[in-house]
């Protein structure tokens, strides 16, 4: 338990062991579940759970500071379990109102069997009063899911997101404690926020009225430094890139690796940034941080039993889930007696990406020149913006 601001504490917890997330997405650093208590001069809150398995270690951080059974409001910004499903806990011990939208009820319903007489909807700019604080309520939808909304502490200004400006990280308490914070949040943007770019975008806008010293998202450290973190989102959700281009392939002989080798030459020659993944031995942690900032995707991948290999269509499909904001692909391919793989990636290939170039190539390549003339090609696509 950490006191955040006067009265403000962190009372959630750290999963260090934590190593996958959504069966999906690996967490080398662990993460935390975040959760807020706000002891007000005549009542209580608290913003957000944790995720199920840790109720004792958040019960035991409340009670040091109050008791349970005196909390008069749960705040629930988001319904995933992670944060909410610590809930039929927290109200089972307690006669707290639960706090959401109107979609957060819905939610709260079905997972979490919460009684219709338990909860407060709450929409735009709605406020409770807690004596000396108050909490006012932004609608925040699809961050990344419908129901979002974001709490935001008037007198102390204080904003809690919840998912959004998150990272999934145990370590540090604080933005200054964490030295790789920001690709630590490039990371979790990638995985989780977008897909929800224009979501995301709109909800920066709102926050231009309000002032705003601390961000407490419930993954993470807490922004003592609030620009830090806003000025990456500002450009993340704009869907800004830069001059790089992120490389997935696989390769079962060598052949599409060579292909991969040559088409870097150019491209690094031109001073672009080239972030290299074989799906073999991959995080896809790293694959959707780089995505986030890339300008132009090469995948490459072997033809295997007339499609392409299993693996490279778990990349195709990653790409077309987390929806990067990449403006131009390349498609490299060694086939061994029949082709199938290029046509396939052409059929699942994100429309917003420009194809530059294909190359089918017969067993090992041995002619290098197609495949630098795309690279230098794809290097004057991406110098153009
Ligand atoms: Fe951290 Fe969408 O839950």
């Amino acid at each position: 338990m950490i006191m955040i601001s006067e009265n403000v504490f962190s009372v959630g917890v750290k999963d260090w062991n934590r190593r996958l997330f959504d069966a999906l997405i690996p967490l080398p650093k662990g993460t935390s579940y975040n959760s807020y208590l706000v002891k007000g001069s005549d009542k209580n809150a608290l913003i957000d759970t944790v995720n199920p398995g840790f109720e004792k270690e958040l019960i035991k951080n409340i009670s040091e500071i109050t008791d349970l059974r005196k909390l008069n409001y749960l705040i629930m910004n988001h319904a995933e379990p992670d944060h909410a499903g610590s809930i039929p806990v927290i109200m089972e011990r307690s006669s707290a109102v639960l706090i959401t939208t109107k979609k957060g009820a819905e939610m709260a319903k079905i997972y979490y069997k919460v009684p219709d007489n338990r909860i407060k909807v709450v929409k735009e700019g709605d406020t409770i009063n807690l004596g000396d604080k108050t909490l006012r309520f932004i609608e925040a939808p699809w961050l990344h899911w419908p129901e979002t909304m974001f709490s935001y502490l008037v007198e102390d200004k204080i904003l809690f997101t919840c998912d959004f400006f998150g990272s999934h990280t145990a370590f540090g308490i604080y933005d200054e404690d964490v030295e790789d914070l920001i690709s630590n949040s490039q990371r979790y943007f990638g995985e989780i926020m977008m897909p929800y770019r224009a979501m995301g975008k709109a909800a920066i806008e709102k926050l231009k009225n309000y002032k705003v010293n601390m961000i407490a998202p419930s993954h993470g450290p807490i922004y003592k430094n609030p620009e830090i973190i806003l000025d990456q989102y500002k450009k993340w959700t704009a869907g800004e890139t830069r001059e790089k281009v992120i490389i997935v392939y696989t390769t079962m002989w060598n052949s599409t690796e060579k292909m991969v080798e040559t088409i870097m030459k150019p491209l690094i020659a031109e001073g672009i940034e080239v972030a290299r993944y074989n799906l073999a031995n991959a995080d896809i942690g790293d694959i959707a941080k780089d995505l986030v900032d890339s300008r132009a995707i090469i995948l490459g991948a072997p033809t295997v039993v007339g499609s392409l290999h299993p693996l490279a269509l778990h990349g195709l499909q990653l790409v077309n889930t987390l929806k990067p904001p990449i403006k131009y692909g390349v498609i490299l391919n060694s086939y061994g007696w029949g082709k199938g793989a290029v046509v396939k990636i052409i059929e699942q290939l994100p429309k917003s990406i420009e194809p530059v170039g294909a190359v089918e190539i017969n067993g090992p390549p041995t002619d290098d020149k197609e495949i630098t003339d795309i690279g230098v090609k794809l290097a004057q696509k991406i110098k153009q913006g």
